[in-house]
């Protein structure tokens, strides 16, 4: 399957529904249109909200999934309000409804859009049922750091991968048809830079140049609003000093502006009056004031629209225009999804959720998600009977940490552990023993880690479920050591040193420094917190009935100070030669320079542990030699390249085919490596698959050192390969 950036707009405005939106604006009190622009949290005093919705004052309602509430509300305000307009019901379904698929980090692993829009289909079928009409979702905030608890929820470090995976949410949340019942408008997410919070730390500055903005940070966020992004929602940091809520060059001038999108933007939570902290308002009315001159249309709970935008007009600080301006964005949502025609849920079904289908499609999404890091001397896949295998650690049978961060209505009750599938489908022929050990990925009880060896002893072979809670990772879970927390490396390595082979399957909401535990282990399988199929995914692969075909969507550091470290990153005028001395290997009283002044840390060097787009598999994937069509192209032409990729095993499985460029000489520097393509194909055992790629030089277009779009002419190199660091490079000219 090709990935190419899909380019279709389901919300492109069409005339009827602009006419329906100014009929409707043109009879609107002030009163009811600053209702519109007011989003309010569910309170569970559905009186009140009763009377809100009734006097108009209510324009979205979030974190209300009780059916009989939501259409309650919905008939106050459609048969009781003056003017009927329906409200648009939100939840945050990040990655599933009930049936949970892995978090976006395990999506993106997959390497697979289709798949990923498939998961989001079937999220929105789920959320629909109950009348949910707008999710908070993709996520697309590009993440260099790990210490980051959100990284779970983004498509990890590379802006092409985040493009495709946003754009197939959209698609999936979305469909062609905004109206269908079973469409939900999409909230493309934080815009903009939230990604790049200082240190890792969640809510913290940012220092994103323009040119930064327009080559990377963007890039998925214009992927979505091409992909018809029906919403747009601003980030709780502020990028060089000023916060996104309040951002008019990023909302009005380049969303809106730049990118003409019709769709409307609502803030993140209260950080319309969080302003007042940053020390950019003065108070509440002034935030609203800044808010809403910024282009910003619709404010997520905090009220100060609400109570400050009539007082606003009056003191000339705001304009109508502006106001009608948001009505008009807010109100045309409404219309495409059909609202005003289909303003309730439909009638509650049995057994509307976990379908066998979205069962099967979320075993698939996390099966794709598992990515093999180690696997020395073919440990796996295990024989699948005739052994004794002891299950081992506290993510084995974790129903609730399984399903990840960002989850609000998926139950655990549901969720199939790797314990419970491996009982289930291989205990019948082997012999399972299962220690947990440690309770919970914190614990640190060394009596547990003893009581799991001695369980161990009769094991042929023992598997290792470590990570961490869902709770460690997601919004506000920053963390400054990303190594496996309490006992779990001592659980590891005590039952290597007792003489066992060793099968790691770390389960987490991040890429995690576990250097020391790879040493410890033959196998490690990674599985980004996989949800409610997980460990049927998991089993599968482990006994081979599947074949590991996951990616490392973000670099996975030594240690926790090479952070941040990416693998799209610049040169350098001293790039590391990867052959300095570590510290272990630098001689007493070394002289100052002897190290030969390089970009490198002396010890932990300069290479990750795992690199962007690395993974493993049970087949044995040879590349031939990439081959180009020409040696120099015109800015108008492709570059058709083509190679070969022989499977040399008895494992037929799906590779990853990367294409990476390189821009060597420009007016603003580029990185070493960009991803510009890949291909997921699957290639049978011993047979070999010829790849092949059309890349339009126009796609090697940036910002350059005037803020032009443009391709500069001059010397490429072009790599596919296996994974970020792997391959080598073809040379060529552009014109
Ligand atoms: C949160 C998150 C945002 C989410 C919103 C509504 O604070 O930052 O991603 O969609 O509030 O829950």
């Amino acid at each position: 399957m090709s990935c190419m950036a899909a380019v279709s707009c389901s919300q492109a405005p069409s005339s009827e529904i602009d006419q329906k939106v100014e009929a409707l604006l043109s009879k609107m009190t002030l009163q009811e249109k600053i209702g519109q622009m007011n989003q309010i949290n569910t309170s569970g005093n559905v009186g009140g909200m009763s009377e809100a919705a009734k006097r108009g004052e209510i324009g979205s309602i979030l974190n209300e999934v009780n059916p009989e509430v939501i259409r309650g509300i919905q008939k106050i305000a459609v048969e009781e309000s003056r003017l009927g307009i329906p409200i648009l019901i939100a939840r945050d379904v990040i990655h599933g409804y009930k049936t949970i698929f892995p978090i976006p980090l395990g999506q993106a692993a997959t390497f697979n859009p289709q798949l990923v829009e498939e998961g989001a289909r079937i999220s929105a079928k789920e959320a629909t049922s109950v009348g949910i009409r707008w999710t908070f979702s993709p996520m697309v905030d590009i993440s260099r750091d790990a210490r980051w608890g959100r990284i779970a929820e983004s498509s990890g470090e590379d802006s092409y991968l985040a493009s495709l995976m946003g754009a197939a949410m959209v698609r999936g949340y979305q469909t062609e048809d905004l109206s269908n019942p079973t469409a939900m408008a999409a909230c493309t997410k934080h815009f903009i830079g939230y990604g790049a919070a200082e240190g890792g730390r969640d809510y913290s500055s940012t220092f994103l140049t323009e040119r930064q903005l327009r080559n990377t940070y963007f890039l998925p966020f214009k992927a979505a609003a091409e992909a018809g992004s029906a919403t747009f929602m601003t980030s709780f940091n502020e990028n060089d000093g000023i916060p996104a809520t309040a951002n008019k060059f990023v909302i009005s001038d380049v969303l809106k502006g730049e990118w003409n999108f019709k769709g409307f933007v609502v803030s993140d939570w209260a950080s319309t009056v969080e302003m007042v902290e940053h020390g950019y308002a003065e108070n509440n009315k002034h935030a609203a004031e800044l808010a809403l001159n910024a282009g910003l249309d619709m404010e997520m709970v905090a009220g100060s629209y609400l109570h400050n935008i009539e007082q606003l007009l009056e003191e000339g600080k705001v304009k109508i225009e502006t106001i009608d301006s948001a009505v008009r964005n807010i109100l045309r949502v409404k219309f495409q999804l059909g609202l005003f025609e289909n303003p309730y849920a439909p009638e509650q079904q049995e057994n509307q959720f976990y379908k066998a289908e979205y069962l099967a499609a979320a075993k698939q999404a996390a099966e794709e998600s598992l990515i093999l890091l180690k696997n020395s001397n073919n440990t796996l896949p295990l024989a699948q009977k005739g052994q004794t295998i002891a299950i081992v650690g506290p993510l084995a049978d974790a129903p609730y940490e399984q399903m990840g961060t960002w989850v609000f209505d998926g139950e655990k009750e549901h969720t199939v552990t790797p314990l419970a599938a491996i009982k289930e489908k291989y205990g019948k022929d082997n012999k399972i023993i299962f220690e947990s050990g440690l309770t919970y990925s914190r614990d640190r009880n060394m009596n547990g880690v003893a009581k799991a060896v001695k369980a161990t002893r009769a094991a042929d072979v023992v598997v290792v479920f470590v990570g961490e809670e869902s709770i460690l990772s997601g919004e506000a879970h920053s963390l400054a050591d990303i190594s496996l927390q309490g006992a779990q490396s001592e659980l590891i390595e005590a039952i290597k040193k007792s003489g066992k082979k060793v099968v790691t399957v770390v389960m987490s909401g991040r890429p995690m420094t576990i250097g020391r535990d790879v040493d410890n282990s033959d196998a490690v399988l990674y599985s980004f917190h996989p949800g409610t199929m997980g460990g049927p995914a998991i089993a599968d692969i482990l006994f081979g009935k599947s074949v590991p075909s996951g990616k490392t969507p973000s670099t996975f550091p030594k240690m926790v100070g090479q952070i941040p470290i990416y693998y799209n990153q610049a040169n350098t005028g001293r790039p590391a030669t990867r052959n300095e001395p570590l510290i272990e290997a630098i001689p007493i009283e070394a002289g100052q320079t002897s190290l030969g002044c390089t970009a490198f840390y002396m010890d932990a060097g300069f290479d990750p542990l795992f690199p962007f787009g690395f993974g493993l598999s049970y087949a044995n994937f040879e590349y031939g030699d990439v081959v180009i069509n020409k040696k120099s192209y015109s800015q108008d032409e492709n570059i058709e390249v083509k190679v070969t990729i022989k499977n040399s095993s008895k494992y037929d499985g799906y590779e990853v085919a990367q294409l990476y460029i390189r821009d060597h000489t420009a007016t603003a520097i580029r990185p070493v490596k960009e991803l510009k393509r890949f291909e997921k194909v699957l290639i049978k055992a011993g047979e070999s698959k010829e790849v092949s790629f059309s890349l339009p030089v126009a796609d090697l277009a940036f910002y350059n050192g005037a803020l032009e779009y443009v391709v500069e002419p001059g010397k490429f190199s072009l790599w596919v390969a296996t994974d970020s660091a792997s391959g080598s490079a073809i040379e060529l000219l552009v014109n």
